[in-house]
């Protein structure tokens, strides 16, 4: 898995992309950052509150569709106990969408005021999407620029190019994201982005990762997953991993010849279907570090 950040990010690219959100941010009073339900820890970028000193910020729990829906409120508090407004998304179907004008005005009714105080009539406050790659961000713009067809001219003398969208009374968002890199540094990040798919399968042990997904299933036992593999009466909390793979893909049948269990097919079908929340709506990581 340490192979992930020579792919994704060689130094060329990281130093291109902190670049244009740099230039970005000089045009936008708040930012949004996505993040990905299940996974809201390594799904975030650790440079983020660094990279936009003291602009307001508003969090994005996208992909709630997949995500545990107890688990996303206890997020939600959990970003409010920091003095952090999040809110739950799914750009897949455009639910929540509709907090999304409100939690930016909320984040930034202070400067409002005091520019309404300063005697401006009106201001306009400017949004930016950011957000790791494959975590939805132009599934969101896409469905709010549906939702709010209304684009905004280019501005003279300001980066020609740059397109708004108005999307509430005087709020405009910015058309294009900024992409932000994970903590790559990390294993378990790592793993739980491959989890959910956010990396390339093609540049890891797919039979490894499937181990790491059922060490983790294992430990939560949700209905879901236990159903779909008729898991009903198997030792969970004494199966090795390995032995679990070959018994799930044995279940479906995932022959080679010999009677050998294919366990590389069983582990991309395993991966698949979490990450298309067959097993149902599962959240990996919890703000106290476990799920229960
Ligand atoms: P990005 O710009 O941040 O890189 O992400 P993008 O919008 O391209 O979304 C990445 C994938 O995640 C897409 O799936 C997209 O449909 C899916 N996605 C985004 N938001 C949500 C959500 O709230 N719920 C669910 N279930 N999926 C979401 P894809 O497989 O790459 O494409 P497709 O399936 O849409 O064809």
């Amino acid at each position: 898995m340490s192979q992930m950040q020579n792919i994704q990010w060689f130094p060329g690219h990281m130093t291109k992309t902190k670049r244009h959100i740099q230039a970005s941010l000089k045009l936008v009073d708040a930012v949004a950052e996505i993040i990905d339900a299940r996974i809201p820890i390594s799904s975030s970028n650790p440079d983020l509150a660094r990279l936009i000193e003291h602009k307001p910020r508003v969090i994005l729990l996208n992909k709630s569709d997949m995500a545990n829906q107890t688990a996303t409120k206890m997020w939600i508090d959990y970003f409010e106990n920091k003095g952090i407004t999040a809110i739950a998304v799914d750009c897949k179907s455009g639910r929540g969408l509709n907090k999304f004008a409100p939690a930016v005005s909320k984040v930034m009714s202070e400067r409002i005021n005091r520019l309404k105080a300063k005697g401006m009539v009106n201001p306009t406050i400017r949004v930016m999407i950011v957000g790791i790659p494959n975590v939805g961000k132009s599934s969101f713009i896409n469905k709010i620029a549906k939702q709010n067809r209304a684009k905004v001219e280019d501005r003279p003398g300001v980066t020609r190019g740059n397109q708004w969208y108005t999307i509430a009374s005087n709020l405009e968002m910015l058309d294009t994201p900024g992409v932000l890199w994970p903590k790559f540094d990390d294993k378990i990040v790592g793993e739980h982005l491959a989890f959910t798919g956010a990396v390339k399968d093609q540049i890891l042990d797919i039979e490894l990762l499937a181990v790491r997904l059922l060490d983790f299933l294992k430990g939560l036992k949700p209905a879901g997953f236990i159903e779909r593999f008729k898991l009903d009466g198997v030792e969970l909390d004494s199966i090795d991993s390995y032995e679990l793979l070959q018994l799930i893909g044995k279940k479906r049948g995932m022959l080679i010849s010999g009677g050998e269990i294919n366990t590389e097919r069983a582990a991309i079908m395993l991966l698949d279907e979490f990450r298309s929340a067959k097993l149902g709506r599962i959240t990996v990581e919890m703000p106290n570090g476990v799920m229960k």
